[in-house]
């Protein structure tokens, strides 16, 4: 077992720094909202359902500071675009600040005290959070059943624990895989620049004691030749109302792979990765990172000084190269748009019916 990596008590965050995984198990506690957006840039901790979970605790330590204030409502408005621009590509970060900005404003033109907003807030970044967990659990059921019988599994990058409440999206589909006992084993591509395939997704599979394999992005064409691998499985930052899908760099280099060689591609991510904003996947941002993360690693040089570099965190895997993407919902079905436009409608009028 991992240990808890987002934990929240009156007002304190305390955070596994992500960053320092695997060498060094080490926690940070933050009491403002500025350090929680700067953990977020910073990646202490990262994965798209994880830094929405984070977004929104940070925004309940804001109303615990500007609660019953004459600025309240500005100052809420303030913290939460603060955190929201902390990364720009994932859509669960946008999605549960403003849940519980939404949720603390409503109770604030009701006229409630500054103790009850406080409460609310609390409790609905803590609802997000436990949520999380039970939804990824679905995904992870749901997934398992997809998976061919008997064969190894690839994945890209850290959708475990780590990138989530608890459990994972891709990572919850393999646990659940390994636990049915569906496949034989896991082979997680390192994910360059920052590494969160060899540091992150291989801790946490050495620590279920599921059997896994490394490799460097570039021998994942090698290994889908071989005929041993049976699906690829990966995440979501965001997917757009046609399907495309955003997440981490090399995941659009992998599904073309997989394409060539005849190999399921599937995406698992729970309904707050969809955008319906987005129609398709030109209009979801890419976040460009400093080009010092691919140059150097861990403070040593791996470029000449002088060399410049390019360094898109995301890119985004056209719509028509994903065989399915399961939800807690369970897998949606072909052509996306049509599905995802079923779910969104769903989740709507659920919501529409609740007010
Ligand atoms: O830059 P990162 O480490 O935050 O990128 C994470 C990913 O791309 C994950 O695949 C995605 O957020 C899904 S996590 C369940």
């Amino acid at each position: 077992m991992t240990p808890a990596h987002i934990t929240y008590e009156n007002g304190v965050l305390r955070l596994l720094d992500q960053t320092k995984l695997p060498a060094t198990v080490e926690f940070v506690e933050l009491r403002d909202v500025k350090s929680a957006a700067n953990a977020i840039s910073r990646m202490i901790v990262r994965g798209a359902p994880a830094i929405g979970i984070t977004g929104a605790y940070g925004l309940a330590i804001a109303v615990r500071g500007s609660a019953g204030k004459p600025d309240f409502a500005s100052a809420l408005k303030t913290a939460a675009d603060g955190l929201i621009k902390a990364r720009p590509t994932a859509v669960n970060l946008a999605w549960a600040v403003t849940k519980v900005r939404e949720e603390v404003t409503s109770l604030a033109a009701s006229g409630a005290s500054p103790r009850a907003l406080i409460d609310a807030a609390d409790r609905a970044a803590r609802s997000i959070h436990d949520d999380d967990i039970d939804r990824c659990r679905r995904i992870g059921d749901f997934g398992s059943s997809l998976l061919p019988s008997g064969k190894d599994v690839m994945t890209h990058c850290n959708t475990g624990s780590l990138a989530t409440g608890g459990y994972g999206t891709a990572l919850g589909i393999i646990r659940s895989a390994w636990r049915d006992g569906r496949i034989r084993g896991v082979l997680a591509t390192e994910t360059r620049p920052l590494l969160q395939g060899a540091r992150l997704t291989a801790w946490e599979l050495l620590s279920d004691g599921i059997p896994h394999t490394i490799i460097t992005d570039s021998m994942a064409a090698h290994f889908m030749k071989t005929g041993a691998i049976g699906a690829v499985v990966v995440g979501a930052d965001r997917i757009a109302r046609n399907g495309d899908t955003a997440n981490k760099i090399g995941t659009y280099g992998l599904a073309v792979l997989a394409r060539a060689h005849g190999i399921p591609f599937i995406v698992a991510a729970p309904l707050s990765t969809f955008d319906p904003k987005a129609a398709s996947g030109g209009d979801i941002p890419i976040e460009q990172r400093d080009p010092h993360e691919v140059t150097s690693y861990a403070g040593v040089a791996t470029a000449p000084t002088g060399s410049s570099a390019a360094n898109p965190a995301f890119d985004v895997t056209p719509a028509e190269y994903i065989t399915t993407i399961v939800t807690e919902r369970g897998a949606l079905a072909l052509p996306f748009a049509q599905s995802i436009d079923g779910v969104l409608t769903e989740i709507r009028e659920s919501a529409g019916s609740r007010s």
